[in-house]
């Protein structure tokens, strides 16, 4: 999809259908007026993401809240998902957003048409191409105004590449688990990094077993798919500040020995969704420039069964000498993470320390399919991250505090700790507490948590989001990270 920020009047650029975005229902409005009376007719109400073609006129509205990126943002991929399926190759728009503070907007509207555009027919034998090719953006409504072209050009290009990451994020999670499993994880990784010139560092079984990584090979044990451990970094010159992402890539989740039932299984290819972030992200850091050094850790596993898999009532000693009982090995992203978390700080003496994971079908339970749970020691950067994904990135999420009761019910009779706590509330606490335990005491202030359990797979479109994988994670931890280079790291 080409999207052209272009200098010229609306009725000079020649295009199939002209978009029209209706703002809070003002149906008084100069490009809506003339049209007001057919879209009365066809009970056109403006609601946001509605959506009416007028194929006579050429003309497609679609309602939108206000101007605000994360109203802007849905509407247009509600748009672009309707023309998707028709005839049209290209399509125009005035934006009518001439306010001075107008690139915000301007991102959200690129952000919107390529997350809009997304589609996944990699498995359809008769997928038909997409015929739409082109967006232009007339920017003729800003000749004679103090608007700064070349700023609201460089905005829709940012939004063009967060949204290409995010689909990129989609794109992985979608392949379906016989096709997608850790060796190619570490594949794609690979050609993440060649593309954009980032240092790798993958770990093959063996290298994972020097690396005493043995609660991570547990899980990995029965199936046939050997795990990797995934390392990419971006080391821009003069780097601001350094943040680690680590993802939790469980390419296919059974549940193993606690398997789960049947209709708890489907969609479980998603439970890679925090290391294809991570990858994801990581492409996104280096098209931006980013002032800032990124480095990613994905912990690629498939959780099977099988006459070696790991059970309930083992003791497993993770990387840093924490002895760990197993109650359940469904509850095996934790196991997977806490030896990837003693990894990546040893590796890494970073400022920022994010994990990203689809961990707990509890946080789904309390805070609803869309929304990710943050989780933390140290509230500012929990607030930091809640304002980079609510009001900048157009994700919803939303912290979930920590306390001494919960943290007691991960007690172990037998080892250090449990995978699994005593109690059957506040799940994703208990779960991100149980990572808590792995992150090194100076490092305690400096990381946070993400269950993206709910947002990452979702069987239904919403809002920009396609039926399946949303890419969750990506927008928010980006703009979190660019907002990182507006100053210098300091203690
Ligand atoms: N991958 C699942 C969590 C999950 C559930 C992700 C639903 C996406 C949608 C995770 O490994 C898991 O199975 N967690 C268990 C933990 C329990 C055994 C303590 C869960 O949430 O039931
Ligand atoms: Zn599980
Ligand atoms: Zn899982």
């Amino acid at each position: 999809m080409k999207i052209e920020f272009i200098d010229k009047k609306i009725k000079d650029i020649n295009a199939n259908l002209e978009l029209i975005v209706v703002i809070d229902k003002n149906f008084e409005h100069d490009l809506v007026k003339k049209y007001q009376n057919t879209l009365k007719e066809v009970g056109f109400e403006g609601e946001q993401d509605e959506v009416i073609l007028l194929a006579e006129s050429k003309k497609i509205f679609v309602g939108s809240n206000s101007i605000k990126s994360k109203d802007i943002r849905p509407a247009v991929a509600s748009a672009i998902r309707v023309v998707l399926g028709k005839n049209y190759d290209s399509i125009k728009m005035l934006t009518y957003l001439s306010h001075q503070k107008c690139t915000a907007t301007m991102r959200a509207l690129a952000e919107g048409i390529i997350l809009g555009a997304y589609k996944y027919d990699r498995y359809k034998s008769k997928a038909k191409e997409p015929k739409l090719k082109e967006i232009y953006i007339s920017s003729s409504e800003y000749n004679n105004k103090e608007v700064d072209k070349a700023a609201i050009k460089r905005a829709i290009n940012k939004g063009i590449e967060t949204a290409q990451a995010v689909n990129l994020a989609r794109d992985i999670v979608n392949t379906p688990p016989d096709d997608f499993y850790p060796k190619i994880m570490a594949r794609v990784a690979k050609d993440i990094a060649n593309n954009e010139g980032l240092e790798y560092e993958i770990l093959t079984k063996k290298e994972i077993a020097h690396e005493k990584m043995n609660a991570l090979l547990s899980v990995a044990r029965a199936s046939s798919r050997a795990p990797r451990v995934i390392h990419l970094s971006y080391k821009p010159k003069d780097a601001k500040s350094v943040v680690s992402l680590i993802g939790k890539g469980l390419t296919y989740d059974s549940g193993g020995l606690s398997l789960k039932p049947s209709d708890f299984m489907v969609t479980m290819k998603s439970d890679k969704s925090g290391g294809s972030a991570v990858l994801a992200i990581l492409q996104a850091v280096a098209r931006l420039k980013l002032p800032i050094e990124v480095h990613g850790f994905v912990g690629a596993v498939e959780n099977m069964i099988g006459g070696n898999a790991y059970k309930p009532d083992d003791v497993l000693r993770a990387k840093d000498g924490t002895t760990i009982e197993v109650r359940n090995t469904d509850a095996e992203g934790r196991l997977v993470l806490a030896d990837v978390l003693c990894y990546a700080q040893e590796k890494v003496n970073a400022n920022y320390i994010i994990d990203m994971a689809t961990l707990t079908g509890a946080c789904v339970v309390g805070v609803g399919q869309y929304t990710v749970g943050v989780m933390g020691n140290n509230q500012k950067i929990v607030d930091k991250m809640l304002y980079a994904a609510n009001v900048a990135s157009g994700e919803m999420a939303t912290d979930l505090p920590f306390n001494r009761y919960l943290k007691k019910t991960l007690k172990s009779n037998i080892a250090d700790i449990c995978n699994i706590a005593n109690t059957r509330y506040g799940g994703a606490i208990t779960a991100g507490l149980f990572l808590e335990h792995f992150i090194k005491e100076e490092n305690k202030q400096k990381w946070i948590h993400l269950d993206i359990a709910g947002p990452a797979f979702v069987e239904h479109a919403w809002g920009e989001n396609p039926n399946g994988a949303s890419g969750a994670g990506v927008r928010m931890v980006t703009r979190f990270i660019e907002k990182l280079s507006d100053t210098k790291h300091e203690e």
